[in-house]
Protein backbone atom coordinates (compact mmCIF):
# COMPACT_ATOMS: atom_id res chain seq x y z
CA UNK A 1 0.00 0.00 0.00
CA UNK A 2 2.79 2.41 0.76
CA UNK A 3 4.25 1.74 -2.81
CA UNK A 4 1.29 4.09 -4.22
CA UNK A 5 2.32 7.07 -1.70
CA UNK A 6 5.22 9.35 -4.00
CA UNK A 7 6.99 12.29 -2.43
CA UNK A 8 8.31 14.55 -5.37
CA UNK A 9 9.76 18.40 -5.43
CA UNK A 10 8.49 20.39 -7.59
CA UNK A 11 5.39 22.59 -8.80
CA UNK A 12 2.16 21.31 -8.58
CA UNK A 13 0.67 22.36 -11.44
CA UNK A 14 2.74 20.69 -13.71
CA UNK A 15 1.54 17.58 -12.73
CA UNK A 16 0.04 14.95 -14.84
CA UNK A 17 -2.42 13.22 -12.53
CA UNK A 18 -5.98 12.73 -12.47
CA UNK A 19 -6.45 15.14 -10.17
CA UNK A 20 -4.19 17.80 -8.23
CA UNK A 21 -5.43 19.53 -4.92
CA UNK A 22 -5.84 23.41 -4.35
CA UNK A 23 -4.99 24.13 -0.98
CA UNK A 24 -7.59 27.17 -1.58
CA UNK A 25 -9.58 29.63 0.50
CA UNK A 26 -13.27 29.54 2.09
CA UNK A 27 -14.24 31.76 -0.45
CA UNK A 28 -12.89 29.17 -3.84
CA UNK A 29 -12.13 31.89 -5.66
CA UNK A 30 -8.45 32.15 -5.83
CA UNK A 31 -5.34 33.91 -3.83
CA UNK A 32 -2.10 33.65 -3.34
CA UNK A 33 0.61 30.42 -3.28
CA UNK A 34 -0.57 27.09 -4.70
CA UNK A 35 -4.29 28.81 -5.06
CA UNK A 36 -3.11 31.38 -7.03
CA UNK A 37 -0.42 29.06 -9.17
CA UNK A 38 -3.27 26.45 -9.91
CA UNK A 39 -5.89 29.52 -11.00
CA UNK A 40 -2.83 30.91 -13.35
CA UNK A 41 -2.46 27.80 -15.03
CA UNK A 42 -5.78 26.77 -14.75
CA UNK A 43 -7.52 30.09 -16.86
CA UNK A 44 -9.94 31.96 -16.59
CA UNK A 45 -12.75 29.06 -16.89
CA UNK A 46 -11.55 27.78 -13.64
CA UNK A 47 -12.57 30.53 -12.17
CA UNK A 48 -15.87 30.28 -13.22
CA UNK A 49 -16.58 27.19 -12.08
CA UNK A 50 -15.44 28.04 -8.99
CA UNK A 51 -18.02 30.98 -8.67
CA UNK A 52 -20.65 28.60 -8.81
CA UNK A 53 -19.69 26.82 -5.61
CA UNK A 54 -20.26 29.16 -3.07
CA UNK A 55 -17.34 28.59 -1.34
CA UNK A 56 -16.14 25.83 1.11
CA UNK A 57 -15.91 25.44 4.74
CA UNK A 58 -12.31 24.94 6.43
CA UNK A 59 -11.74 20.98 6.78
CA UNK A 60 -14.10 20.14 3.63
CA UNK A 61 -13.13 19.25 -0.87
CA UNK A 62 -15.07 20.45 -3.46
CA UNK A 63 -14.15 19.01 -7.00
CA UNK A 64 -14.03 21.24 -10.52
CA UNK A 65 -12.62 20.20 -14.06
CA UNK A 66 -8.91 21.56 -14.49
CA UNK A 67 -9.06 23.34 -17.56
CA UNK A 68 -5.74 24.31 -19.00
CA UNK A 69 -3.75 22.34 -16.79
CA UNK A 70 -2.54 19.13 -16.62
CA UNK A 71 -5.05 17.43 -14.35
CA UNK A 72 -7.93 16.68 -15.46
CA UNK A 73 -9.48 17.95 -12.07
CA UNK A 74 -8.55 20.32 -9.54
CA UNK A 75 -10.30 19.03 -5.60
CA UNK A 76 -10.48 22.39 -3.75
CA UNK A 77 -9.64 21.99 -0.04
CA UNK A 78 -9.62 24.37 2.75
CA UNK A 79 -6.66 24.34 5.23
CA UNK A 80 -7.05 25.74 8.76
CA UNK A 81 -5.43 28.82 9.70
CA UNK A 82 -2.52 28.13 12.73
CA UNK A 83 -3.74 29.95 15.89
CA UNK A 84 -1.31 27.48 18.06
CA UNK A 85 -2.92 24.28 18.13
CA UNK A 86 -5.67 25.01 20.20
CA UNK A 87 -8.54 24.91 17.50
CA UNK A 88 -9.00 21.95 15.99
CA UNK A 89 -6.67 22.82 13.69
CA UNK A 90 -5.02 19.08 13.47
CA UNK A 91 -8.85 17.41 13.15
CA UNK A 92 -9.57 20.04 10.34
CA UNK A 93 -6.10 19.20 8.76
CA UNK A 94 -6.65 15.80 9.13
CA UNK A 95 -10.26 16.34 7.59
CA UNK A 96 -9.04 17.95 4.70
CA UNK A 97 -6.85 14.83 2.91
CA UNK A 98 -9.77 12.37 3.70
CA UNK A 99 -12.17 14.05 2.22
CA UNK A 100 -9.83 14.98 -0.93
CA UNK A 101 -9.46 11.14 -1.07
CA UNK A 102 -13.62 10.60 -0.41
CA UNK A 103 -14.11 12.70 -3.60
CA UNK A 104 -11.22 11.65 -5.24
CA UNK A 105 -12.55 7.65 -5.04
CA UNK A 106 -16.45 9.16 -5.64
CA UNK A 107 -15.25 10.54 -9.21
CA UNK A 108 -13.57 7.33 -9.79
CA UNK A 109 -9.74 9.28 -9.68
CA UNK A 110 -6.96 7.08 -9.27
CA UNK A 111 -4.07 9.28 -8.85
CA UNK A 112 -3.77 12.23 -7.21
CA UNK A 113 -1.32 15.24 -6.16
CA UNK A 114 -1.32 17.15 -2.84
CA UNK A 115 0.62 19.98 -1.72
CA UNK A 116 1.64 20.47 1.72
CA UNK A 117 -1.95 22.17 3.18
CA UNK A 118 -1.88 24.46 5.57
CA UNK A 119 2.11 25.05 5.69
CA UNK A 120 2.37 28.36 3.85
CA UNK A 121 0.29 31.52 4.35
CA UNK A 122 -1.86 29.75 7.06
CA UNK A 123 1.12 28.99 8.92
CA UNK A 124 0.83 25.24 10.15
CA UNK A 125 4.14 23.86 11.59
CA UNK A 126 4.82 21.30 8.90
CA UNK A 127 6.52 18.79 11.54
CA UNK A 128 3.06 18.62 12.80
CA UNK A 129 1.51 19.17 9.27
CA UNK A 130 3.04 16.38 7.09
CA UNK A 131 3.07 13.79 10.14
CA UNK A 132 -1.32 14.51 10.23
CA UNK A 133 -0.63 14.40 5.97
CA UNK A 134 0.79 10.72 5.85
CA UNK A 135 -0.91 9.23 8.56
CA UNK A 136 -4.29 10.42 7.25
CA UNK A 137 -3.52 9.08 3.33
CA UNK A 138 -2.03 5.99 4.69
CA UNK A 139 -4.66 5.17 7.02
CA UNK A 140 -6.97 6.09 3.58
CA UNK A 141 -5.18 3.74 1.70
CA UNK A 142 -5.38 0.89 3.98
CA UNK A 143 -9.21 0.63 3.67
CA UNK A 144 -9.88 1.90 -0.01
CA UNK A 145 -8.01 -0.14 -2.80
CA UNK A 146 -9.41 2.22 -5.62
CA UNK A 147 -6.33 4.32 -5.96
CA UNK A 148 -3.29 3.88 -8.13
CA UNK A 149 -1.29 6.39 -6.78
CA UNK A 150 -1.12 9.90 -3.86
CA UNK A 151 1.89 11.82 -4.88
CA UNK A 152 3.03 15.23 -2.29
CA UNK A 153 4.64 17.98 -4.40
CA UNK A 154 6.82 19.41 -2.22
CA UNK A 155 7.31 22.97 -3.10
CA UNK A 156 11.17 23.10 -2.23
CA UNK A 157 13.98 20.84 -0.53
CA UNK A 158 13.30 21.09 2.78
CA UNK A 159 9.69 20.18 2.80
CA UNK A 160 10.88 17.41 0.31
CA UNK A 161 13.27 16.02 2.28
CA UNK A 162 11.11 16.27 5.94
CA UNK A 163 8.12 14.48 4.02
CA UNK A 164 10.34 11.25 2.71
CA UNK A 165 11.98 10.97 6.08
CA UNK A 166 8.50 10.87 7.62
CA UNK A 167 7.39 8.08 4.79
CA UNK A 168 10.16 6.19 5.86
CA UNK A 169 9.50 5.89 9.24
CA UNK A 170 5.83 4.79 8.77
CA UNK A 171 6.96 2.38 6.52
CA UNK A 172 9.82 1.23 8.98
CA UNK A 173 6.97 1.14 12.17
CA UNK A 174 4.61 -0.98 10.01
CA UNK A 175 6.77 -3.87 8.97
N1 LIG B 1 3.21 23.59 -6.23
C1 LIG B 1 3.26 22.88 -5.08
N2 LIG B 1 3.26 23.43 -3.86
C2 LIG B 1 3.20 24.79 -3.80
C3 LIG B 1 3.14 25.61 -4.95
C4 LIG B 1 3.15 24.95 -6.21
N3 LIG B 1 3.09 25.62 -7.36
N4 LIG B 1 3.09 26.92 -4.54
C5 LIG B 1 3.14 26.90 -3.21
N5 LIG B 1 3.21 25.63 -2.75
C6 LIG B 1 3.30 25.14 -1.38
C7 LIG B 1 3.81 26.10 -0.35
O1 LIG B 1 5.22 26.16 -0.36
C8 LIG B 1 3.27 25.42 0.92
O2 LIG B 1 4.16 24.39 1.32
O3 LIG B 1 1.98 24.82 -0.96
C9 LIG B 1 1.97 24.78 0.46
C10 LIG B 1 0.72 25.51 0.93
O4 LIG B 1 0.99 26.91 0.96
P1 LIG B 1 -0.11 28.00 0.48
O5 LIG B 1 -0.26 27.93 -0.97
O6 LIG B 1 0.30 29.30 1.10
O7 LIG B 1 -1.46 27.47 1.14
P2 LIG B 1 -1.97 27.50 2.66
O8 LIG B 1 -0.84 27.62 3.64
O9 LIG B 1 -2.91 26.34 2.76
O10 LIG B 1 -2.78 28.87 2.72
C11 LIG B 1 -3.94 28.98 1.96
O11 LIG B 1 -3.16 30.96 0.92
O12 LIG B 1 -2.89 31.29 -1.29
C12 LIG B 1 -3.74 31.49 -0.27
O13 LIG B 1 -5.91 31.49 -1.29
C13 LIG B 1 -5.02 30.76 -0.45
O14 LIG B 1 -6.03 31.93 1.35
C14 LIG B 1 -5.49 30.70 0.97
C15 LIG B 1 -4.19 30.45 1.73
Amino acid sequence: MQSKIEIIQGDITKISVDAIVNAANTSLLGGGGVDGAIHAAAGRELLQECLTLHGCETGQAKITKGYNLPAKYVIHTVGPVWHGGSNKESQFLANCYRNCLKIAEENNIKSIAFPSISTGVYGYPIEEASDIALKEIVSFLMTHSSFEKVIIVCFGERPYHLYCEKLNKIILNSQ
